[in-house]
C-alpha cells in the first residue's frame, strides 16, 4: 500500500468522484464532512455545472459552506425527512461494514442524515478498512452534564478525554454547541452493544459508532488505480 501524501490525496479523490457519480438527477442527497467526501462535492459541482439538478443536506457549517462555494444547492431534513442518498467518510470501516465517525465532530449531524437516507455511500482510503474497530470513538456530550457522562463512560472501559479546540482555548463546541468525549478503547468486540450502552447515558446526545445502517451501505475503498466497491451482499456473515 502506497502511504504517501500524494497517493492518499489520489485514493480519496478517487473514491469521492466514484460515490459522486452514484448520484442521479433529481435525488436529494446527504453532504458528509472531512477531506475525503470534500472530493464528491468538487466532483458534484462539475456534474451540476454540465445540469445535474440535485439538493443536499449539509452535516456541519464546514459543509455548508464548501457546498455554497461549489454551487450545490442546499435544503432541510425538515423539507424532506427521507432523502435518496447519503455520501460520507469515516475513520474506520471493519468487514460488517459497522463505521467509527467524529475525527471532525460532526457525527450527530451525520448519523441522523445517514439515517433518513435510503442508502448510504461511505468514501475511504484502504488504510481505513480494519478487522475490528478499534482506538478512539468520539461521542457528543451536552456540556451540563459532562461530569456525571465522564464517570459512566469511564464505567464502559474507555479512557474518556474532553477533546480541545485548536485555534480556541478551551473544549471543542459542536455546531450543535455540545462537547466532544473521545473515548479511547481497545479492540471492541461487539460494537452494537456498545452503540447502544452510549445512547443509555443521559447526557450522551450520540457516539460515532454507525452500526444501524450496514444493510444499506456501500463503501467505495478510495485507490489510484481502481476504486474497490463493499456492499452488504458482501459481507461473510
Ligand atoms: C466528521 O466528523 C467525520 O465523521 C468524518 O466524516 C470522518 O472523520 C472522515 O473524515 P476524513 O475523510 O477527513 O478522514
Amino acid at each position: 500500500m502506497d502511504t504517501s501524501a500524494e497517493a492518499l490525496t489520489a485514493a480519496k479523490r478517487a473514491a469521492g468522484y466514484v460515490a459522486a457519480d452514484m448520484v442521479e438527477d433529481g435525488m436529494i442527497i446527504g453532504l458528509g464532512t472531512g477531506s475525503t467526501v470534500f472530493y464528491a462535492l468538487e466532483r458534484l459541482s462539475a456534474r451540476i455545472s454540465e445540469g445535474l439538478r440535485v439538493s443536499g443536506i449539509p452535516t456541519s457549517f464546514q459543509t455548508a459552506r464548501r457546498a455554497q462555494e461549489y454551487g450545490i444547492p442546499l435544503t432541510t431534513l425538515d423539507a424532506y425527512p427521507v432523502i435518496d442518498l447519503a455520501l460520507d467518510g469515516a475513520d474506520q470501516v471493519d468487514r460488517h461494514l459497522r463505521l467509527i465517525k467524529g475525527r471532525g465532530a460532526a457525527l450527530m449531524r451525520e448519523k441522523c442524515v445517514a439515517a433518513a437516507a435510503l442508502r448510504f455511500a461511505v468514501v475511504i482510503d484502504e488504510q481505513k478498512m480494519v478487522p475490528v474497530l478499534s482506538g478512539r470513538v468520539p461521542v457528543e456530550v451536552i456540556p451540563f452534564a459532562i461530569r456525571p457522562v465522564m464517570t459512566c463512560l469511564r464505567g464502559l472501559g474507555c479512557i474518556p478525554s474532553l477533546r480541545d479546540g485548536i485555534k480556541k482555548d478551551g473544549p471543542v463546541i459542536t455546531d450543535n454547541g455540545n462537547f466532544i468525549v473521545d473515548c479511547e478503547f481497545g479492540e471492541i468486540g461487539n460494537p452494537e452493544e456498545l452503540e447502544d450502552l452510549f445512547a443509555k447515558i443521559p447526557g450522551v446526545v450520540e457516539s460515532g459508532l454507525f452500526c444501524g445502517f450496514t444493510g444499506k451501505t456501500t463503501v467505495i475503498v478510495g485507490n489510484q488505480k481502481k476504486c474497490r466497491i463493499i456492499t452488504s451482499a458482501d459481507v461473510i456473515p
